[in-house]
C-alpha cells in the first residue's frame, strides 16, 4: 500500500516535470503554435453574445501568453490566470500592461489550485489546451480543484485533441467519454461537444482541427441538489 502511493507519488512528479520541461522548452524557442490573436467564438459567445453571462470573476487555466484572459479582463471580468511557465507569464503580464487590464497572474500548477490560493467565487473558466496534456493521475486533483472554486452555473469552457498527435514529446488528448466520466461524478453537466474549426480559432498548426480533432467542451456546474454523484474525486 505504501509503496504503491510512493510510487505512484514519483510517476505525477516524473510526469510533470517532463511536461514542465516540454512546456519551457517551447516557449523559450518559440515553438508555441497554439497562440491565437484573438479568443475563440465560443468565449465572445458567452462574454459578449445575444444572452452573456454577467461579469464576474473569471479564471484562465494554463493562460499562456495571455490571449483570453486579457480578452476577458477588457471586458469587466476579474481575472486570475494561471500558468506554470514563467517565460509564458511574464509574456501575459507585458501584453496585459499594453492592453491596459491588471488581472492577478499566478505561476504554479493547475492540478494544484487549492494550495495556489486562487480562492473562489469564479462564474467562468476558461481551459485552452492545458487539461488535455495534464498527466492522467493528476486530472481528478484538476477536476477536484475548479469544483470547489466555482459557484452553482459556472461555465467551463475547455478545449482539447480528441486524435493525440502521435509524434507528440507528451500525451495529449480528451474525449467526450472522459469529459463526461470525469466531470459529471463531480457536479458537472456537459451543456455542448463540438468539434472546433482551426479557421475560427486561429491556430498555428496547419489543419490542426481534422489531423488532431479539437474540440470544444462547454460545462456548466450543477448546484448541490442536481449533482448526481460525490463532490470529491
Ligand atoms: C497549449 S498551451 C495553451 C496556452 C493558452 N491557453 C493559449 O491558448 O494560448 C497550454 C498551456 O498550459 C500550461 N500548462 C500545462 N500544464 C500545466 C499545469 N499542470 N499547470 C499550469 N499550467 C500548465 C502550459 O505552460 C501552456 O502555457
Amino acid at each position: 500500500m505504501i509503496l504503491d502511493l510512493l510510487w505512484r507519488y514519483r510517476r505525477n512528479a516524473a510526469a510533470l516535470r517532463w511536461y514542465r520541461v516540454v512546456y519551457r522548452l517551447a516557449y523559450r524557442l518559440g515553438l508555441t503554435v497554439w497562440q491565437r490573436p484573438a479568443p475563440p467564438a465560443d468565449l465572445v459567445a458567452l462574454v459578449e453574445g445575444p444572452a452573456p453571462l454577467p461579469s464576474g470573476r473569471a479564471l484562465d487555466l494554463g493562460c499562456g501568453t495571455g490571449t483570453d484572459t486579457i480578452y476577458m479582463a477588457t471586458h469587466g471580468w476579474d481575472v486570475t490566470a494561471v500558468d506554470m511557465v514563467p517565460k509564458a507569464l511574464a509574456a501575459a503580464r507585458r501584453n496585459a500592461t499594453a492592453a491596459g487590464v491588471a488581472p492577478r497572474f499566478i505561476q504554479g500548477d493547475v492540478t494544484r489550485l487549492d494550495d495556489l490560493g486562487v480562492g473562489g467565487g469564479y462564474t467562468l473558466l476558461m481551459d485552452f489546451g492545458c487539461f488535455h496534456t495534464l498527466p492522467e493521475d493528476r486530472r481528478p486533483a484538476y477536476v477536484a480543484g475548479i469544483s470547489h472554486a466555482v459557484t452553482p452555473g459556472a461555465r467551463l469552457l475547455l478545449y482539447g485533441f480528441s486524435r493525440p498527435p502521435k509524434a507528440a514529446p507528451m500525451h495529449a488528448g480528451v474525449t467526450v467519454e472522459e469529459i463526461q466520466r470525469r466531470f459529471r461524478p463531480a457536479g458537472w453537466r456537459l451543456l455542448g461537444a463540438e468539434r472546433a474549426s482551426a479557421e475560427t480559432l486561429g491556430i498555428g498548426v496547419n489543419r490542426a482541427d481534422t489531423r488532431f480533432e479539437l474540440w470544444c467542451y462547454q460545462l456548466e456546474r450543477l448546484p448541490a441538489d442536481q449533482s448526481d454523484g460525490p463532490r470529491a474525486l
